[in-house]
């Protein structure tokens, strides 16, 4: 597992899904077996990766890459380091025969990312990207109202997202620095954009056309250190899909906005049958029956609570983790050959609908989505 110190690496794929795996007993396979993960931290920081595997009481950990990766009882390389580094050690660890998991987006441009799916074909390793949204329970429970035809036809979807990212002058900045860098992989369009890509194509149909308007509202801010740096980066995204099947998706990403929703990711999705609110945890559903006729009058006070008039979609079921849930069907798809379609070419469109999404603001046009072969 290389990148375990960082943010991602440490809370949700060290602590809430591999720790967590192994808490709970490790994955029952069925037949009496167990599949027990064994985690070997890597990076390049000694101390820190000292530290944080004694803090986990765990014996693994080493700084030589290479070493680990030449090991035969190593079976899968994680990758969860800053985007810019992934391509070239995802590439070693395709070369060393490892089955590949990955974050996204898995490379800094559609070249380098379709690279990496080709090579993992051909050395027929078993492949996977983190896309984590799917398995939130308010997507979920989006998921599962789409599947019971709640909607009717869908019409179109309203994505927010975002929160105001402090600048780290006067309070330190809640994200890495290097995420308001263009030159070290960073931006919210390479970001965000691959989420957008999977969640509009998982639930709504695959994004056929991308316009975007991309623009850095923060123009400075301060670096962990507390040291000023020009944020060369985007931080915010307005963007337009075109969905196979019809639908038009507008989502709004930005690290420049103050949350006014009851979470800090939601869409809206509006269908001839009826309307939902789906956000991390909830989803608020209307149908057509119980849809208010609202007349405009600006002369006179709203006369009803239109937000009191959705209805809660319940669980129904108990909802992991979500990046945990979705190690557990990689594992299983490596070990018992499970069916899995997170692969690497599916991250390779999610790098695609990002860097389209910054050529069409560049460009000043639409542009389509080409589909993605290897
Ligand atoms: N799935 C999600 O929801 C989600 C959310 C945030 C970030 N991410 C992705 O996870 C990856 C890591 O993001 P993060 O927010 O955890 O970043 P972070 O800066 O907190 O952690 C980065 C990790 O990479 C290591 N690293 C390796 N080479 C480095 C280098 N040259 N410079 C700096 N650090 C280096 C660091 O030591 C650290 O362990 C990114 O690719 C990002 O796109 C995914």
């Amino acid at each position: 597992m290389n990148g375990v110190t960082g943010r991602m690496g440490h809370r949700q794929h060290l602590v809430r899904s591999v720790l967590a795996i192994r808490e709970q007993g490790g994955i029952d396979l069925g037949d009496g077996g167990v599949l027990w993960p064994e985690p070997v931290l890597v990076g390049r920081r000694e101390h820190a990766l000292r530290d944080l595997a004694q803090r986990h009481g765990l014996e693994h950990w080493t700084t030589d890459l290479d070493g680990v990766l030449a090991d035969p009882s190593i079976d899968i390389y994680f990758d969860a380091q800053v985007t810019s580094a992934r391509e070239e050690a995802v590439t070693k660890a395709v070369a060393a025969g490892k089955h590949i998991y990955c974050e996204k987006p898995t490379a800094t441009g559609l070249d380098g990312a379709l690279e990496l799916a080709r090579l993992a074909r051909a050395a027929g390793v078993k492949n996977g990207v983190v896309q984590d949204k799917i398995f939130l329970p308010g997507l979920r429970k989006l998921k599962r109202l789409i599947d019971g035809g709640f909607f009717g036809e869908i019409l179109s979807v309203r994505g927010e997202f975002g929160y105001w990212v402090f600048e780290g002058d006067w309070q330190t900045a809640q994200r890495p620095s290097w995420n308001y860098r263009a030159q070290d992989g960073g931006g919210i369009v390479s970001d965000m954009f691959p989420h957008w890509e999977y969640v509009l194509h998982e639930l709504f149909g695959a994004v056929r056309t991308v316009q975007a308007e991309v623009i850095t509202h923060i123009p400075r801010r301060w670096d962990e250190q507390g040291k000023p740096y020009e944020a060369t980066a985007d931080d915010a995204a307005y963007g337009v899909f075109r969905l196979e099947g019809g639908a038009v998706a507008q989502i709004n990403s930005s690290w420049a906005v103050r949350v006014n929703r009851d979470e800090l990711v939601e869409f809206q999705v509006d269908g001839t049958e009826g309307s939902a609110v789906a956000g991390l945890r909830n989803c608020r559903a209307q149908h057509r029956s119980a849809t208010p006729k609202p007349v405009w009058n600006p002369d006179l006070p709203v006369t009803e609570s239109f937000r009191d008039q959705w209805q809660e979609v319940p669980d129904n079921e108990e909802f992991d983790n979500g990046f945990k849930a979705q190690w557990e069907l990689f594992l299983r798809h490596v070990v018992l050959d499970e069916p899995w379609s997170w692969d690497l070419l599916a991250g390779a469109r999610g790098v695609q609908l990002a860097e389209l999404g910054l050529r069409s603001s560049a460009e000043g046009r639409r542009l389509d989505v080409p589909e993605l072969s290897l």
